[in-house]
């Protein structure tokens, strides 16, 4: 049987505006290559580079693996070892690339917007994948974190109770995360944080229950989504300290007993342990946060194969 994917994306910058058909195609793709159903290599002779300016283990090597696994042949740039310390500029550096004929592009870059601007330099056979930019967007983390989400709970994601609890300011998964959920339906999600890091004039926010209160946030949620505090991007005084930010935001045993029994815990990653989670609550049977590490391989293979292989063709 020939499987024919239709996909309307050419890059995969954001999830803003992606409808809940495209998300729930590309899950049903990761899935089924969580289930090992789909042992081929449409990638085989596409070259796909990991382009990062910033650092990164989860997604550089998600994407690393899966290109592997897909057949393609694979570079891995590492901004520090490459010709940008002698002044060469991100565009530059992505049109050389480009000129050896590598067609895939997975970028990460620390100023917000930077995906988007090589994609509109990309030439028309040119795929970028944005995988991570500045505080913007992180869209295959959000993909990812949809698919453990519909793993534990079903499709149907419109009476899902979910809170999102952290640093929103500088969180580009808090954004992808939130395009996804508008996206899938969800009617209650609870956006937490302290003042400081919780931009109440943002769009993004829109129409989502704001609160600084964690404890009546969990009160039985389904699904909580825990983000790192980025101290790396952070102003002096945004929070008083790391000791007052775990005792009203970080989250432990006792309080994720306000959320529902069967309750799924997530964080993208690195962790902050005893920060924004207590170790009890990172390695309980609730946390879903090695399952997320597990399913972005699956995830990221479902994202080049739509965007490298048109038409998509299955046997
Ligand atoms: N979640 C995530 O983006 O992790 P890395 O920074 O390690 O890629």
């Amino acid at each position: 049987m020939t499987v024919q994917i239709k996909t309307p994306l050419r890059h995969l910058l954001s999830l803003e505006n992606i409808s809940d058909e495209t998300i729930h195609g590309l899950l049903d793709r990761a899935q089924e290559f969580v289930e090992g159903k789909y042992l081929y290599q449409p990638l085989r002779g596409v070259g796909v580079c990991t382009l990062f300016f910033e650092p990164s283990t989860r997604t550089r090597l998600s994407f690393q693996l899966a290109a592997q696994q897909l057949g393609a042949e694979v570079l891995n740039f590492e901004a520090a070892n490459s010709s940008t310390t002698k002044g060469e500029s991100a565009a530059d550096t992505f049109r050389n690339i480009e000129a050896m004929g590598v067609r895939g592009f997975v970028i990460r870059h620390r100023e917000d917007g930077a995906a988007a601007a090589l994609a509109a330099i990309a030439g028309p056979s040119t795929a970028v994948i944005n995988a991570g930019d500045g505080c913007a967007n992180h869209p295959t983390q959000g993909l990812l974190d949809m698919l453990t989400i519909r793993q534990a709970k079903g499709r149907d994601f419109s009476r899902l109770r979910v809170v999102i609890t952290g640093d929103i300011a500088h969180s580009r998964v808090a954004r992808s995360d939130l395009h996804a959920l508008r996206a899938l339906g969800v009617r209650d999600v609870r956006v937490c944080g302290p003042r400081t890091l919780l931009p109440m004039d943002d769009e993004i926010l829109e129409g989502f229950n704001i609160t600084h209160d964690f404890d009546a946030a969990l009160d039985g949620a389904d699904v909580v989504m825990m983000l790192r505090l980025q101290r790396e991007r952070m102003e002096e005084g945004m929070v008083e300290s790391l000791k007052d930010y775990h005792e009203q935001y970080g989250l432990t045993a006792k309080r994720l007993a306000y959320a529902r029994p069967d309750a799924v815990v997530l964080h993208p990653g690195p962790v902050n342990r005893g920060v924004e989670i207590s170790d009890d609550v990172a390695d309980c049977k609730q946390s879903m946060i090695l399952r997320q590490v597990s399913n972005g391989v699956a995830m990221r293979s479902a994202v080049m194969e739509a965007l490298l292989t048109k038409p998509l063709n299955v046997h």
